[in-house]
C-alpha cells in the first residue's frame, strides 16, 4: 500500500522518538541501534541516515560521560571564544568533535547558542558559562572530573 503523506509524517515522528531514546540510553547512535531501528519501523538505514544528518542532535560517534561545547559564534569570536577553545583543547589534549580515550570528555563546538549577550559562552553538560575567561578552564575540567570521583565513592 502506498504511504499516504500523513503516515510518513507520524512514521518520522516514531523514527526521532526512537532515535532519542537510544541516544540517552547510549550517547550516540550506534550501528546496532540503526539496524534496531530499520528492523522495527520497517525504513531503510539510508533513510535514517538521511534523518541522522538533518537532526544535529544526533551523534554518530560514542560520546564522553561529560560533553564541553564551545561557542564559535561570531558574538563569541569576537570576545575571546578561541583562545578559551584553545585553552581547552590544551586542558583536554582533544581536538573538538574528539572524546578522550577514558570516555570522560567530549570537546565540541557550535555556532551560536542564543546567549549572545553573555559571550564568550561555554556550555559543560548542558550549564551554561558566560563571559568566559581563560583562567576559569582549568576549573571548570576540575570540578567535572571530581564529579566522576565522588559518583565512585
Ligand atoms: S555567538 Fe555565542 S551565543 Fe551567540
Amino acid at each position: 500500500m502506498k504511504k499516504t503523506h500523513s503516515t510518513l509524517h507520524s512514521d518520522q515522528r516514531e523514527l526521532i522518538h526512537m532515535l532519542h531514546k537510544f541516544q540517552k540510553e547510549n550517547g550516540y547512535i550506534s550501528p546496532e541501534s540503526i539496524s534496531e531501528i530499520s528492523r522495527q519501523l520497517k525504513i531503510s538505514k539510508s533513510e535514517i541516515f538521511g534523518v541522522l544528518t538533518f537532526y544535529k542532535a544526533f551523534t554518530l560517534e560514542p560520546r564522553g560521560k561529560h560533553v564541553i561545547t564551545i561557542c564559535m559564534g561570531t558574538a563569541c569570536h569576537v570576545r575571546g571564544a578561541p583562545v578559551i577553545l584553545d585553552e581547552f583543547k590544551r586542558g583536554l589534549g582533544l581536538e573538538p568533535g574528539e572524546t578522550t580515550e577514558d570516555k570522560l570528555f567530549t570537546l565540541e563546538t557550535v555556532n551560536c547558542v542564543g546567549a549572545c549577550a553573555l559571550g564568550p559562552i561555554v556550555i559543560s553538560d548542558g550549564t551554561y558559562h558566560g563571559q568566559m575567561k581563560t583562567r576559569d578552564v582549568k576549573g571548570i575540567i576540575e570540578a567535572l572530573k571530581k564529579e566522576k570521583k565522588n559518583n565512585l565513592e
